[in-house]
């Protein structure tokens, strides 16, 4: 039987994945180097620092002659951006069927934790009002390695007192489906199902997650 739930926040309690996007593209453009949708779904789920490398290895010097106080600049001006682009955000931008998941867990007594790489995770959790809803929320700069290693998944399980086995992880990227795998939890995907191919439920979007179908699929 599950025993609790983790969710990821950005693209999957509400559609941040669209400001990370903005926010790195307009480093992007500052710097000339190629950016788009797709080259993006690589960086979901992925830290800051580690995201920025990634972009930086598209040069053809494999950025690598660049400084870390360089890089840190850089990073910080992606973090200023994407700070303005969620100033703004509200409970409205909850994505769909998040909420009534969140109020089926309650009554069902199945505990839910937050394992998200964002620094920002929780001023936009106390912004979308969904602070109740959590019994665990672990503090990224708390864990040694980001996904796709398991740690922050491993992390909210010590910190909610429930083994692997028994937690379900809720993820929209890749290397969160990886974290989850490997954290040896029971790994639901939503979004693309060519993407997410290593989940062991997939749904195309958060309006048709249900506890009681996750239940149903639950193999632990
Ligand atoms: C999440 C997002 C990533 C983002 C990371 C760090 O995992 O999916 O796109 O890079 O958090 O976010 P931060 O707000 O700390 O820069
Ligand atoms: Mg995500």
């Amino acid at each position: 039987e599950i025993q609790a739930i983790i969710f990821d926040l950005d693209g999957v309690i509400t559609d941040t994945a669209k400001y990370h996007y903005e926010a790195w593209k307009q480093l992007a453009d500052e710097l000339n180097i190629p950016f788009d949708w797709k080259f993006n779904e690589q960086l979901k789920g992925i830290d800051r620092m580690a995201s920025l490398e990634k972009i930086l290895s598209q040069l053809p010097d494999e950025g690598k002659s660049f400084t870390l106080e360089q890089k840190q600049d850089w990073a910080t001006s992606k973090n200023m951006n994407y700070q303005l682009l969620i100033e703004k955000v509200d409970e409205s931008e909850i994505l769909p069927g998040i909420l009534d998941l969140f109020h089926d867990l309650k009554q069902a007594g199945i505990p839910a934790g937050l394992a998200s790489a964002s620094r920002n995770a929780r001023t936009l959790v106390r912004q979308l009002k969904v602070e109740p809803f959590f019994d665990v929320i672990v503090d990224p700069t708390s864990v040694a390695q980001g996904k796709p290693a398991p740690d922050i998944f491993l992390k909210a399980a010590e910190e909610l007192g429930v083994a692997s086995r028994y937690c379900v992880g809720v993820e929209d990227a890749e290397a969160g489906i990886q974290a989850i795998k490997s954290a040896g939890m029971f790994a639901v995907g939503v979004g693309d199902a060519d993407t997410l191919s290593d989940a062991d439920y997939i749904v195309a979007e958060t309006s048709q997650l249900s506890f009681y179908d996750i239940r149903r699929h639950f193999v632990g």
